[in-house]
């Protein structure tokens, strides 16, 4: 396994691999990685020949009052689990390889980053186009591996990679739990012991949902106000809870075999996503 800080080295020993052949599998990442991202890079190596994992804190995806600073970083352990798993090459590229001085482009995809997490997050989805773009460039892979858990994301890289004409496969993987049914996150290291443990109710308000949708319920506002009670009793601050088409993002009006059922809530200053298929 190659690790390389600079984009030019990772395009030379891509362009290698290309020639021989191989078919070039990508997964971005912002590192301190858990079983989430370790199942995405799984995926990849299934379907291509040649693997590339990146560990990027991308600062412009984060708001002046969000993580970034405090954001976990681990590389050491990162480099170990992929070696483990047979990446063959990892970009951690310097905030300046990225973003040099003097910077000034940016990527948005207007419409699906000003809603749900676009909201309470504004400019994130700009930083998160804008950096996987570059990404994309400097990688050039034919296949890239998104998780569900960041389903708008996944949803708005999509529409970007058909929207430019890239040549390149979205693919996605299902989302990682903890046994007791939190979604894997590198955030969930900020959870105190009383805020991890009701951090559960956000998976089995989900699950309570799907339930109540199988049980013949179709009303999407009867279950988000027992979502939202559910959760609060649980000390959890709702950011949002919406159930959406899939495609679109935009609520619907009766819940149908499909529905996304999504949700952002604050746990103390820790903001948790999470959502379930219908
Ligand atoms: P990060 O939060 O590190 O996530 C990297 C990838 O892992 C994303 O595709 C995310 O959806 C996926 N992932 C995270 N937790 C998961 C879980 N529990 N189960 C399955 N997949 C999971 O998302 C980002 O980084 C950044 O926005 C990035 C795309 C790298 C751009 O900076």
């Amino acid at each position: 396994m190659r690790f390389v800080k600079k984009a030019r080295y990772v395009k030379k020993i891509v362009a290698q691999a290309r020639k021989k052949g191989k078919i070039i599998g990508f997964v971005p990442t912002m590192g301190y990685l858990h079983e989430g991202h370790l199942s995405l890079v799984r995926i990849a190596r299934r379907k291509a020949q040649f693997t590339v994992v990146s560990l990027f804190v991308n600062p412009t995806q984060f708001g002046p009052q969000e993580d970034l600073q405090s954001y976990p970083r681990d590389l050491k352990r990162d480099k170990i689990l992929l070696k483990k798993e047979g990446v063959d090459l990892v970009f951690y590229p310097e905030r300046t390889e990225i973003y040099p001085e003097g910077y000034s482009t940016y990527v948005e995809v207007q419409g699906l980053s000003t809603i749900l997490c676009g909201v309470s997050r504004p400019g994130h989805f700009r930083g998160v186009t804008t950096v996987v773009l570059k990404l994309f460039n400097i990688v050039q892979p034919d296949i890239v591996v998104f998780g569900r858990k960041d389903f708008q994301q996944a949803v708005i890289i999509k529409r970007m990679v058909e929207d430019l004409d890239l040549n390149i496969k979205i693919v996605t993987g299902k989302i990682v739990r903890e046994k007791d049914g939190l979604a894997m996150s590198s955030r969930n290291t900020y959870l105190s012991e009383k805020e991890r443990e009701n951090a559960t109710v956000l998976y089995q308000s989900l699950v309570w949902a799907k339930k109540a949708y199988s049980g013949g319920v179709r009303d999407p506002h009867w279950v988000i106000d027992k979502m939202r009670d559910m959760i609060e009793n649980r000390g959890g601050k709702v950011d949002y809870v919406e159930a959406v088409d899939q495609k679109t993002l935009k609520p619907v009006k009766h819940l149908y075999k499909g529905t996304l059922i999504v949700l952002a809530v604050y746990f103390g200053k820790t903001r948790l996503i999470d959502n379930i298929v219908l």
